[in-house]
């Protein structure tokens, strides 16, 4: 999958794009089952919020085969290879499971600082991509983002370790207030299957989720090979230290691999 020249004209723009329907129905259902699958486990890989609810698991792709080839899909590689005109490395791999009724918030905060704060990257040339596994919608907790505000650089960031129980670089209620004023906030929503990029250094965050439908959504950080980290202080399984070229799979590896699933 390329991105055309208009899809990368809007994501200069404002930040972010949503690509809907990047993945088909058998293949959302297969990672579904991946996603229950992985939040079953106890292990250090899989945190919890403070109610025990899972809250999100790391590095799925060691222990879980559809994310094993989820993690070199050139659906999700081949656009963030585009935008950095260079090959990338996997930094982390991830499923934040937002529960129903109890999925907790995640602060404002630009995802940079915390990479290169805690792991050493160097530069922004980093990025989540995101496939959502449950239609994300207004109401269950979709991700906000401040359109353009990846165009003011890293911001000065607080490590919060209070709010919830992932610590992250936020942004104060100042900062926020400031860019929102300007650029307002959008909650990038659709169906599960689609597909969220959105840059290093974009304001955003998500609020709690109080309804009866989950929202969970598979999060890859790909970083171009020559932004290698420097000063790695998170443990391996938050962020990788296999800095080589990710060698892609085409989507028909999942194909193949959904229809074994379902013939075995
Ligand atoms: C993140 O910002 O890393 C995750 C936010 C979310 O899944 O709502
Ligand atoms: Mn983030």
């Amino acid at each position: 999958m390329q991105l055309t020249k208009e899809q990368l004209a809007e994501f200069d723009e404002l930040g972010y794009i949503f690509l809907p329907e990047c993945f088909p129905a058998d293949q959302v259902e297969a990672l579904r089952a991946a996603a229950s699958d992985v939040f079953t486990q106890q292990r250090p890989e899989v945190w919890r919020e403070k109610d025990g609810t899972p809250r999100m698991a790391f590095a799925c792709q060691e222990y879980n085969d559809a994310c094993k080839i989820l993690s070199t899909d050139e659906r999700l590689v081949n656009p963030v290879e585009q935008l950095f005109a260079e090959r990338c490395y996997l930094h982390q791999f991830k499923i934040n499971y937002k529960a129903a009724f109890t999925g907790d918030v995640w602060q404002w905060h630009q995802d940079f600082p915390t990479w290169h704060k805690d792991d050493g990257m160097p530069e922004p040339r980093a990025m989540n991509i995101a496939i959502f596994l449950d239609d994300v919608m207004p109401i269950n907790g979709p991700l906000m983002v401040v359109p353009r505000s990846h165009k003011s650089g890293a911001l000065e960031s607080s490590h919060d370790v209070k709010t919830t129980s992932y610590p992250l670089w936020t942004l104060d209620n100042e900062t926020v207030s400031e860019l929102v004023e300007k650029n307002g906030i959008a909650t990038p929503t659709g169906k599960k299957g689609g597909v969220l990029m959105f840059h290093a250094n974009i304001v955003h965050g998500s609020s709690g989720n109080i309804t009866p439908y989950s929202r969970r959504i598979v999060y890859l950080t790909l970083s171009a090979v020559s932004n290698a980290l420097v000063k790695p202080t998170r443990p391996e399984f938050v962020a990788h230290r296999d800095f080589t070229p990710v060698a892609t799979t085409p989507a028909s590896a999942f194909e193949q691999f959904v229809e074994k699933a379902v013939t075995a």
